[in-house]
């Protein structure tokens, strides 16, 4: 399996070190490869995914990626800030397909949000549409006829893009609880009414499935509410980006949360939920538990390796059973130890 490594900016590269820990110790025959993404490309050649990057990106069994986005580089033209290398690898390869996962882990209950009994509550997987919505559609600044700039992003979905991603969905509550709830805004919204009716079709092909629909207002309330009503939810784009970090803080943080991003075939990009963190970058205080849970669900989606994946979740619950915590959860661990911890654990 060829897996391509793509640190990028801000603490991506310091908890990229300790998931490459992890697979040293897994000891797979994998081939690595590296390459420059993001601000960390943008400051070397001028441009976020420079063309060797999306080719590597392109042969690779499986991405795995830390994190982008640098202050520094915030006010250059939209389409050379960092944030761009992500969304530009999820159009170029296909990703539509956006796994979220949010479960608690025993003994973290106290670090949730919420009040423990609701927190404990927690095992969903958030579904989100990844090539679609406000984040391709058409978007510019205009000047109105009364003289004054307008931003504009349109908001578009095309029904068969919504039928993969539901299909992806229905399948993915197959295999959990057989529950799966629709998010979408369709009181308002013309491109959640076809978004909403699409998914009503899918549904004919899962007797086996109970689905349920709820608006976006109402899901982010229920999600601190009672999360543990949901099993798996599918939704849009923005509502999917969103939700998957409010579901972030139901768990205790927003470095434990791991991502798949997938094709329609075995490829796949893996990330934590979690950006760059600019402001602990370089300290040795973030959270690798997040990147070391996505290069799990990486050897699980794209290596088939369900033994490993699961060796590796096994260990990561046992350092967080055992009392390791990092500043993020009120303790005082480092990266580095964290990811220690989770190699001991490992061979433990
Ligand atoms: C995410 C991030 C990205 C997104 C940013 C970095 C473009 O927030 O993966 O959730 O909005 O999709
Ligand atoms: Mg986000």
């Amino acid at each position: 399996m060829k897996i391509l490594l793509l640190a990028g900016d801000g603490i991506g590269p310091e908890i990229m070190v300790e998931a490459e820990k992890v697979l040293t110790a897994l000891a797979l025959p994998v081939m690595l490869d590296r390459a420059l993404v993001g601000g960390a490309a943008y400051a070397a050649t001028g441009h976020p995914l420079p063309p060797e990057t999306l080719a590597k990106a392109k042969a690779a069994d499986g991405i795995l990626f830390g994190a982008v986005g640098d202050p520094r580089f915030d006010s250059v033209e939209r389409h050379l800030r960092p944030e761009q290398a992500i969304l530009g690898l999820r159009a170029e390869l296909g990703l539509f397909a956006n796994l979220r996962p949010a479960k608690m882990f025993a003994g973290l209950e106290d670090s949730s949000a919420l009040r423990p009994e609701v927190a404990s509550a927690i095992d969903l997987l958030i579904v989100r549409e990844l090539n679609g919505d406000v984040y391709f559609g058409e978007k510019g600044t205009r000047m109105t006829a009364s003289g004054e700039r307008e931003g504009y992003d349109i908001m578009a979905y095309r029904e068969s893009e919504v039928r993969r991603i539901a299909h992806v969905a229905f399948r993915a509550a197959q295999g959990r609880r057989g529950r799966l709830c629709s998010v979408d805004k369709a009181n308002v919204l013309e491109t959640s009414q076809l978004w909403r009716d699409v998914v009503v079709e899918v549904a004919a092909d899962y007797s086996d499935v109970a689905l349920s629909h709820m608006y976006v207002d109402n899901a982010a309330m229920q999600l601190v509410r009672n999360p543990g009503q949901f099993d798996v939810v599918v939704t849009g784009n923005l509502f999917g980006d969103i939700l998957s970090d409010q579901a972030s803080m139901c768990v205790g943080s927003i470095g434990l949360l791991a991502s798949a991003s997938l094709s329609e075939g075995k490829q796949g990009l893996y990330e934590p939920i979690h950006g760059s963190a600019p402001d602990i970058s370089g300290q040795g205080v973030a959270n690798p538990l997040a990147m070391i849970l996505s290069l799990a669900m990486l050897l699980r989606h794209s290596g088939d390796d369900e033994a490993s994946a699961a060796r590796i979740e096994a260990a990561v619950a046992k350092v967080l059973a055992d009392g390791c915590r990092g500043a993020d959860l009120g303790g005082t661990m480092g990266t580095a130890a964290l990811g220690d911890a989770v190699v001991s654990a490992l061979n433990g």
